[in-house]
C-alpha cells in the first residue's frame, strides 16, 4: 500500500480529557472573526500598514515578496497587512484570524479530498514578527487544502484558554470525514506561555509540522487525533526552555507528542514520528515524551529521534517501529498493558544514556499474555539495564545440570518461546536435554557428571 493510502492515527496525548473542548471550537472561530470588523483602531493600522506595503512594493521593485503581494491573484497572506502587532505588544489573535480568513477564501472551484477546497498554496505569512494571541488561531471550519502558516512567532497571552491549542485544525459540525489536507505549519516558535497547548490537528490530511519550536505548552505540545499521515519532523518540543539548569523544568505537566485512537475511525492507521528531540526531562521526573495511546493498533513508526530526558509510553503496541533513536537521562520505552497484546514490535538500533541508577532500557507497566513478533534487540546503552527478547549465554562447569539465567536481561518476564543449546564436552558422549525452561532460566542436565560448557540462545516470542 502507498503511504498516502495507508489512514493516520498519531494523536492526542495523555488523556482523553484534553480534548472535551471540541464541542466549543467552532463558537470560539466564530467569535473570533465576527470581532473584527468592530476593531477600529485595527482598521486603521491595517490602512497604514497597507500604504507602507505600498510605498516598500514602489521602492523595493523587483523584490519577490512585494511583487506577490501586490499581485491581486497572489495567495501570500501577510499578517501585518491585517493590523498584526509584529512586535507582541497587542492582541493579534483577530488580525491573525482575519488573515486567515481571507486565505480559505478558495480561489477556485478546485477541490482536493472528499471535496475539501483547494487554496491554490495559499500562504499566511507571519512575516518574521512575534504576535501576541489571546486565543486560539482555528481554521475555518469551511475546511481547506494546500496551505502554509509559516515564518514567524506566536505567545499566548496570559488569560489565553488552557484547554486549547495556538493553532488548532479542527473543524466541527463538519459533515466531511476529513476537513484540512496539505497544511505546513513551518518555522514558527510557538510559546504557549504554560497555558495549553502547540497544535491540534484532528481529522486532517497529510499535515506537516516542519522545523517549528513549540515551547512551554501546559498539555501537549503538537496533539494528532484521526486523519492520515501527519508528519511532525525537526522540530523542538519542550515544557520548559533549558540548556539543562532550569529550575521550573521538574515542574513539568505536559507532554510533547501523543498519539490516540479515534474507535470511528478505519482500523489501519500510521504514524511516522522522525527527527523529533523532546526535552523537558520528563523522564527523570516522571514524564512522558511521546505517548502512543492506540492500544492494539498502533501503526507508529519512531525514527531518528532524541528523546532527551523523555521516555515513550507506548499503550499494547502493535506494529510500533522504534529505531535509530538517542535516549539520555534514563529515557526508555514503556510497553503499557491494557488488553496485555504486544504484536509486530521492533525496538531495534536505538542508544541509551542513563545515570547508573538500575533503569530498563525497555519496561513493561502490567502484564502481557500475548507476545508475538517481539523484536527488542541490538540497542547500546551506558548507565541503564540492557532488556531484550532474545538473548545468548553459556554455562560451565562439572556435574549432571547446567542452568543459564536470562531473567536479567529478558524483557518479559517467565516467557521463553524459543530455545536452542549446545552441549559442549570434549570426548565424552553423555545423553542430554532440556529439562526446564521456566522462570526466564534454562535447565541442562545430563545422564553422568561430566566437565561441560553449555551455550543457550533463548527468544521469548510465541509465535
Ligand atoms: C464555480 O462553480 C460555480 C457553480 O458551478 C460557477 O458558477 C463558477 O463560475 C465556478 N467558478 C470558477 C472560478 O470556475
Ligand atoms: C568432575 O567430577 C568428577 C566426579 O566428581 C571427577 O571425577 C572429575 O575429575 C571432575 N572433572 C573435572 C574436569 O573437574
Ligand atoms: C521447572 O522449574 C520450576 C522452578 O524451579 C519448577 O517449579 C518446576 O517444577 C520445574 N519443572 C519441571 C518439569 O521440572
Amino acid at each position: 500500500m502507498s503511504l498516502l493510502g495507508a489512514l493516520l492515527l498519531l494523536a492526542l496525548a495523555g488523556s482523553a480529557s484534553a480534548w472535551h473542548h471540541d464541542g466549543a471550537v467552532g463558537v470560539g472561530a466564530g467569535a473570533a472573526a465576527a470581532g473584527f470588523g468592530r476593531v477600529a483602531g485595527g482598521e486603521r493600522r491595517y490602512r497604514d500598514l497597507a500604504q507602507r506595503r505600498l510605498e516598500s512594493v514602489r521602492s523595493s521593485f523587483g523584490a519577490r515578496r512585494d511583487l506577490a503581494t501586490s499581485s491581486a491573484a497572489a495567495r501570500v497572506y501577510h499578517v501585518t497587512d491585517y493590523g498584526a502587532d509584529p512586535t507582541g505588544a497587542a492582541d493579534a489573535t483577530d488580525a491573525i484570524n482575519k488573515a486567515i480568513a481571507d486565505a480559505f477564501r478558495p480561489p477556485s472551484n478546485a477541490t482536493m479530498t472528499g471535496g475539501i477546497p483547494d487554496l491554490g498554496g495559499a500562504e499566511i505569512h507571519l512575516d518574521g514578527g512575534t504576535y501576541l494571541i489571546k486565543g486560539p488561531l482555528t481554521l475555518p471550519a469551511s475546511g481547506g487544502g494546500n496551505f502554509k502558516i509559516h515564518s514567524g512567532s506566536l505567545r499566548a497571552s496570559d488569560d489565553f484558554p488552557t484547554d486549547r491549542y495556538l493553532i488548532e485544525l479542527m473543524a466541527t459540525s463538519s459533515t466531511r470525514s476529513f476537513d484540512y489536507e496539505f497544511a505546513t505549519l513551518r518555522d514558527l516558535f510557538l510559546d504557549c506561555n504554560q497555558r495549553g497547548g502547540g497544535v491540534a490537528v484532528a481529522n486532517s490530511l497529510r499535515v506537516g509540522v516542519d522545523n517549528c519550536y513549540v515551547a512551554h505548552f501546559a498539555t501537549d505540545g503538537v496533539a494528532v487525533r484521526g486523519g492520515h499521515e501527519t508528519f511532525i519532523r525537526n522540530t523542538f518540543l519542550g515544557q520548559h526552555m533549558t540548556a539543562g539548569k532550569d529550575p521550573g523544568e521538574r515542574s513539568f505537566t505536559g507532554r510533547a507528542s501523543g498519539s490516540t485512537a479515534t474507535t470511528t475511525r478505519s482500523p489501519t492507521g500510521a504514524n511516522a514520528i522522525t527527527g523529533v528531540h523532546c526535552y523537558n526531562k520528563a523522564a527523570g521526573f516522571g514524564g512522558v515524551g511521546i505517548y502512543l495511546k492506540v492500544p492494539g493498533n498502533t501503526q507508529t513508526w519512531i525514527t531518528n529521534c532524541y528523546m532527551d530526558y523523555t521516555g515513550i509510553v507506548a499503550e499494547d503496541p502493535v506494529l510500533l517501529h522504534v529505531s535509530g533513536s538517542f535516549f539520555l537521562g534514563d529515557a526508555n520505552v514503556v510497553f503499557k498493558a491494557v488488553n496485555g497484546v504486544a504484536k509486530a514490535v521492533q525496538v531495534v538500533g536505538n542508544i541509551f544514556n542513563g545515570r547508573d541508577k538500575g533503569v530498563d532500557i525497555v519496561q513493561l507497566d502490567g502484564k502481557f499474555g500475548t507476545v508475538e513478533q517481539v523484536y527488542v534487540q541490538q540497542n547500546g546503552a551506558m548507565g541503564m539495564t540492557v532488556k531484550s527478547t532474545a538473548a545468548r549465554a553459556s554455562a560451565d562447569g562439572n556435574g549432571t545440570s547446567w542452568t543459564v539465567d536470562f531473567a536479567p536481561v529478558l524483557l518479559f518476564p517467565d516467557r521463553i518461546g524459543h530455545v536452542q543449546y549446545s552441549l559442549v564436552t570434549g570426548d565424552v558422549f553423555p545423553s542430554h536435554t532440556l529439562q526446564n525452561v521456566s522462570g526466564n532460566q534454562v535447565v541442562v542436565a545430563t545422564d553422568k557428571a561430566v566437565s561441560a560448557t553449555v551455550h543457550v540462545l533463548v527468544d521469548q516470542n510465541s509465535d
